[in-house]
């Protein structure tokens, strides 16, 4: 080891090594009123966070190289951690060209597909095919497109449960790397949980569905997507982090104005620096 500048004694304290967060929504450009690279950044290392991985669903959404070269370009020299950068893509053709300029992996939102974008099963088979092909990783946002729009739906744990259902019904003719994003309920889990030795699929969780149900956080600041489910989901959540079912947990970090959330029921709230 090189000679440090600086010995801190951390005595009584417990050290860890930089956290990585796999589901930040940084917001900049567009979306700069919300935050941008470096107030978001600065809550990522404020938080321990050092590598975050960044989502797609930008002003205009991350589905073309052009618009990840303009992600990274804007990056550059803006960010104080490091950053990998998720695309969404429209279809398997756009996978080679999206890794080669550096896209980290790829995620689809199954109950909000971007425009132009087309989530049937069967361009979600080539748009796994190539992912497979390409040894790159889709991340799903499991929750079935019949329920989009209806924030008010108290059945949005069979949302969940039939978009994992969906994907892994796939995965078992294509059997391309899938990682499920902010697993929330109880029934859930227990499909992938199921599945999880014979395919290659992992989970995450996030803190506030490991800890707080929609009793705690009923208002719109509580309001995310997914949204906050019964306390025995909250349980399962909390317990598969502790069983080592969930493989990570991850922030999915999205801020928005207070405005925005009072008047406009926007989903979501940062988590950077909470978790
Ligand atoms: C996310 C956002 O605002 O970008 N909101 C959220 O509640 N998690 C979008 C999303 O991940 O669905
Ligand atoms: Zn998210």
């Amino acid at each position: 080891m090189p000679d440090a500048d600086k010995i801190f004694n951390a005595k009584n304290n417990l050290i860890f090594p930089g956290f990585i967060d796999v589901h930040t929504h940084m917001r900049d450009s567009t979306l700069e009123y919300k935050e941008n690279f470096v107030t978001g950044t600065s809550a990522a290392v404020a938080g321990g966070f050092t590598t975050i991985l960044d989502m797609p669903n930008t002003v205009p959404p991350i589905t073309s190289v052009k618009e990840l070269i303009h992600r990274k370009h804007t990056a550059k020299n803006t960010i104080l951690c490091n950053m990998g950068f998720y695309c969404s893509p429209l279809s398997g053709k756009d996978i080679k060209e999206l890794i080669n300029e550096g896209a980290i992996g790829f995620k689809i939102y199954l109950h909000k597909p971007f425009e132009d974008q087309d989530l049937s099963n069967n361009n979600i088979m080539e748009i796994m095919l190539e992912i497979k092909k390409n040894n790159s990783i889709l991340c799903v946002h499991a929750e079935d497109y019949s329920f989009s729009g209806n924030s008010e739906s108290t059945s949005s744990n069979k949302a969940e449960v039939l978009a994992i259902n969906k994907i892994i019904n796939l995965v078992k003719q294509i059997n391309c790397k899938i990682h499920f994003a902010h697993i929330s309920t109880h029934e859930g889990l227990e499909i992938i949980k199921k599945h999880k030795n014979v395919l290659n699929i992992s989970c995450e969780a996030t803190p506030h569905h490991a800890l707080l149900d929609k009793n705690d956080a009923s208002d719109n600041f509580g309001y995310c997507e997914p949204k906050l489910k019964d306390k025995t989901d909250r349980e399962s959540i909390l317990k598969g982090i502790i069983d080592g079912s969930i493989d990570i947990v991850a922030t999915d970090h999205a801020p928005h104005t207070i405005a925005e959330k009072k008047n406009l029921k926007k989903p979501g709230f940062p988590g950077l620096e909470t978790t």
